[in-house]
């Protein structure tokens, strides 16, 4: 057997291993439910080998969905006292429990690559999912949209929870209200590869605050203290509004309204240029100020049908100083930490998403580049989280759902 065969039997593995039946979890131990984008990301892998069961993430996932349309980051299926916060400390009220944020909408756009797969017996699943869909990208377009771009409420709604673009935005939090309380990812993975105690400090005082205010979106947006708009979501949503329109246009619904999002949108990401860092970057729409941040994020735009020269030179910059991209921030940037999470290390989830985009636009050289990089650094070190950008070590989680997911949907393609 080669190298390549071994590598996709142990990745479908893996999803065996993380399947609990009609949701997988991301990965054993450290992430015990269902998560928003993993998800998506499970069900783009599972359709390589067991298309119905892909389906059926997709179903799990929208099935959490909240009357007012937002679909939950979280699913706690089953109660697991190995994880913090938990719904206990949510407290939403709903069935089956959820958080009370939401996370990148990578889910339309999984739908249709499970689609293309078996159009015939596609049909009747898009047909499901698609007022779902809709439904979720309206209360973006709601709730969220107010600048133009995508607004989070919370770090951990742009699924890169400690990135350096949400440092300063985080920085006058008052955590006085937070209390003592007992982390559980800290028992899973070394405490350098995670966020901080300020940082968790934060993360919960924004819960908090939002879980008084009732999970009410016009209050939080109004009072909490966290609004950042986030290119990362910005993208991800422009994305998958494209993608909704045409699985509207297979089934043969009028997608006028979706247009209409996907012209704001395309408007909406021009706030997010920031031509003194020659990139795409999160601002506070609190000062209006920029973050100042090269993060992986940046490079979302070619996803997002948008294809900005500029980002091709800030591309070549960030390659030059380091060998496995794409960082999850900067190597240049005074917040560098290779291996704390979103603060350096390599999310090849990312990458797969920014590959996907490059193709797309035609930048193959790029995109050539971006999978070679992503496969040395899984054959060398396996299904891990993510991994170190300047050595390619492995870090965080091992056996990633997501990580076994993009080896057989994007990087094994071609190759077995
Ligand atoms: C971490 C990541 C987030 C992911 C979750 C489960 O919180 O930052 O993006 O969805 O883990 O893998």
């Amino acid at each position: 057997m080669n190298q390549q065969h071994t590598l996709r039997q142990r990745a479908q593995a893996i999803l065996r291993q993380n399947d609990r039946g009609t949701y997988t979890v991301p990965t054993e131990g450290l992430y015990p439910f269902q998560w928003n984008w993993d998800s998506a990301f499970a069900a783009w892998g599972f359709s390589t080998f067991d298309l119905p069961r892909a389906w059926q993430e997709l179903h799990t996932l929208m099935a959490a969905q909240w009357d007012n349309g937002m679909v939950p980051h979280i699913i706690f299926h089953q109660r697991d006292d190995g994880y913090f916060p938990g719904p206990d400390v949510w407290r939403c009220q709903t069935t089956p429990e959820t958080s009370g944020v939401t996370q990148p909408p990578v889910a339309a756009t999984m739908a249709r690559a499970c689609w293309a797969k078996n159009p015939e017996l596609g049909k009747a699943h898009l047909a499901r999912l698609y007022p779902q869909l809709k439904r979720w990208h309206a209360w973006f377009m709601r709730e969220r949209c107010e600048s133009g771009a995508v607004a989070i409420m919370h770090p951990w709604e742009s699924g890169r929870d400690n990135a350096p673009d949400w440092d300063a935005a985080m920085a006058g939090i008052d955590t006085s209200p937070v209390g003592d309380y007992q982390r559980r990812d800290t028992q899973h993975v070394n405490a350098d590869m995670r966020p901080t105690k300020e940082d968790y400090d934060r993360y919960l005082a924004i819960v908090y605050h939002a879980r008084d205010s009732g999970w009410r979106d016009a209050e939080i947006r109004a009072h909490g203290p966290f609004r950042v708009a986030d290119p990362g979501m910005s993208f991800i949503l422009l994305r998958a509004q494209r993608d909704l329109c045409a699985i509207g246009e297979i089934l043969g619904e009028d997608v006028s309204d979706i247009r209409a999002w996907i012209a704001q949108l395309e408007d909406g990401v021009n706030s997010l240029w920031n031509a003194q860092l020659g990139a795409f970057d999160a601002r506070d729409l609190r000062t209006g100020e920029f973050a100042g941040s090269v993060s992986s994020a940046s490079f979302l735009c070619w996803y997002a049908g948008v294809d900005a020269l500029d980002m091709l030179k800030t591309w070549d910059q960030v390659w030059a100083a380091c060998e496995f991209g794409v960082p999850s921030y900067t190597p240049g940037g005074e917040a560098f930490d290779p291996m704390r999470y979103w603060r350096g290390p390599v999310w090849v989830v990312v990458n797969a998403l920014i590959g996907l985009g490059l193709s797309d636009c035609g930048h193959t050289q790029q995109a050539e580049q971006l999978k070679t990089a992503s496969r040395q650094l899984i054959e060398r070190a396996g299904f891990h989280e993510y991994f170190h950008p300047l050595d390619g070590s492995a870090a965080g989680g091992r056996d990633f759902t997501w990580t076994a997911s993009v080896w057989l949907a994007w990087l094994a393609e071609g190759e077995v």
